[in-house]
């Protein structure tokens, strides 16, 4: 399996060599050299900013986090997995549904929320909650803010929720507790990287 690391607290997962770009971790595996990928470097003129942070607080269910992997690997946001997790990393669950694209993903592996803050330093972190109020859409996305899920048997705890500089709900049709962990991630993600104008990553 692919690129996974870190900040000072996080932990390397797998063997392979990645190098930290300012918080977006590519990798230097045979089949990716140094930097971004070829074909956004050789995209000129583009507007680029600093990626998005994804975290999945406690995740149980490994076919989510593989599908946020290979999210990640397409949108360039970083994924953080806050343990403990329900899933080893090495499950082939997580492998199948993050297809061949672990190693275009920056995924990161936390002790604890606090390792994670402490690694991020985030200036902002988006709760997203279906107990909020407020719609998703009407936050103006900064580069470099966090995006926080919960684990799907119980979503994000009181006292998790409390920290967040947000609090934030998708819509959903009436008699709909809640939507997929993974389908959330996307949608999110794709809402603030929309408000940049779909730019690469710097
Ligand atoms: C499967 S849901 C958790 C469901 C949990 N039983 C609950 O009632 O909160 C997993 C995570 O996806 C995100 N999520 C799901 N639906 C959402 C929505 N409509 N708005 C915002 N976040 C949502 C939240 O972060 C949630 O913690």
């Amino acid at each position: 399996m692919g690129a996974f690391l870190a900040g000072p607290d996080a932990r390397w997962v797998t063997g392979q060599n990645v190098r930290d770009n300012g918080g977006l971790v590519w990798s230097t595996g045979p089949r990716h050299r140094r930097g971004p990928p070829r074909a956004a470097n050789a995209q000129r003129g583009v507007k680029r900013f600093r990626v998005f942070h994804v975290v999945f607080y406690h995740p149980e269910i490994p076919g989510n986090a593989g599908n946020a992997i290979r999210m990640a690997a397409g949108s360039s946001c970083a994924l953080h997995l806050i343990e403990p997790l329900g899933f080893s990393v090495e499950d082939s669950k997580l492998r199948r549904a993050g297809l061949d694209y672990h190693d275009r993903a920056a995924l990161h592996l936390h002790a604890d929320l606090e390792s994670a803050w402490r690694a991020l330093n985030p200036q902002r972190v988006i709760a997203f909650t279906s107990k909020s109020e407020v719609s998703y859409e009407t936050v103006a996305y900064r580069p470099g803010d966090v995006l926080l899920f919960g684990p799907e048997s119980t979503g994000l705890p009181e006292d998790v929720l409390e920290t967040a500089t947000l609090q934030v709900r998708i819509p959903m049709l009436p008699g709909i507790r809640s939507m997929n962990l993974a389908n959330s991630a996307a949608v999110a993600v794709y809402e603030a990287w929309r408000q940049q104008g779909f730019a690469m990553p710097s």
